[in-house]
């Protein structure tokens, strides 16, 4: 399909470790390759979603001493795809014969997310942006389905700040009273940054309830998928959130996104409720544009933008998403009103 080889070639994350418990399978889309993602007491095995035998689903299967058996004539596949018995065949020496084998995808289980990759070439670990794992932070999983829209335009929704004053009029900032702000791009080989630099916290909702004394913010992507947004306060870090957008098909996405808080401040579970209920609304939001947007831009064959001046990332993302590089500086400060 029309992913960059270099989306297809990366890590991706494609479910929650709470969502598949030991003996469940789970379809899931990644790159619109359908795969069966199974758990045994052992394993994680994702395997592309095709019996080999007579193409049936895999993932309509169950999870059966220890592998997933085929609901047609119950071949059963190991987590690395060998076909480990064929009912009514004991005799059969199946796991050596690669022929009977399933398409098996590298799987990672790293701080709660399950990663897969379809291709050879992706490095030996998915790569972690700072502080995913930090044991003096809290985090929390947030995960709501898939949804309408393109992965990329995604990436760029939440890398792209003057969208929030009017889109979340109210809840981030304000459409009737911006802020002054300025704003600075740092290109790095791999990835870019945009940092907000103000001198007043934002007038919406949420800042006046989450954040106390925000003096900049920093949102970074990390391509292909992932883009993490830290707050910082004058001596620390006060709110971290990094959102992993995996492509399932040409026009759906799966979002994950994972809060990252300094311990201490108030319990675990009270920031947790205090994040999903400001941002609820916010990301309801956000969900309702990409649909919106990608229904227009299928109604009209293919994307047409036009950049404007606020539009200062101009087509690195984009370049960046295609598995280029970019030569590394920071742009001059922009001044802008958020
Ligand atoms: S189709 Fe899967 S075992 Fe025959
Ligand atoms: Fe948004």
């Amino acid at each position: 399909m029309s992913f960059p080889q270099a989306v297809r070639d990366a890590w991706h994350m494609v479910a929650l470790s709470r969502d598949l418990r030991p003996g469940s399978v789970r379809k899931v889309m990644l790159c619109d390759t359908p795969i069966a993602l199974f758990r045994t007491e052992a394993d994680i095995g994702a395997l592309v979603d095709r019996c080999p035998h007579r193409n049936y689903p895999l993932s309509e299967g169950r999870v059966h001493r220890g592998a997933l058996e085929c609901p047609y004539h119950g071949w059963r596949f190991a987590a690395d795809g060998a076909c480990i018995a064929v009912p009514g065949c004991p005799a059969a020496a199946t796991a050596t014969d690669p022929r009977l084998s399933a398409a098996a995808l590298r799987v990672a289980e790293r701080h709660g997310a399950i990663f897969a990759t379809l291709s050879d070439s992706a490095p030996a670990e998915p790569p972690l942006p700072p502080d995913f794992g930090n044991p003096d932070l809290d985090h929390f999983w947030w995960q709501q389905g898939t949804w309408q829209g393109r992965a990329f335009d995604a990436v760029e929704n939440v890398m792209d700040p003057f969208h929030t004053g009017h889109l979340h009029h109210g809840f981030i900032r304000r459409r009737d009273k911006r802020l002054p702000v300025d704003l600075v791009v740092t290109s790095h080989g791999d990835g870019i940054d945009m940092a907000i630099e103000q001198t007043q916290p934002d007038l919406g909702l949420m800042s006046r309830f989450l954040e106390r004394d925000r003096q900049r913010s920093v949102s970074r992507y990390y391509p292909p998928t992932t883009v993490q947004a830290r707050w910082e306060g004058a001596t620390r870090l006060t709110l971290c959130v990094t959102a992993i957008f995996t492509p399932a098909s040409e026009g759906t996405f799966t979002p994950f996104a994972r809060f990252s808080t300094p311990k201490g401040l108030a319990p675990g579970w009270l920031k947790q409720a205090a994040i999903r209920l400001f941002l609820a609304p916010v990301v309801a939001q956000d969900r309702r544009a990409l649909a919106r947007q990608h229904a227009v831009m299928t109604r009209f064959g293919h994307p047409q933008f036009t950049s404007g001046p606020g539009d200062i990332l101009g087509n690195r993302l984009h370049r960046l998403w295609r598995g280029e590089t970019l030569e590394p500086g920071q742009d001059d400060p922009v001044a802008a009103e958020l």
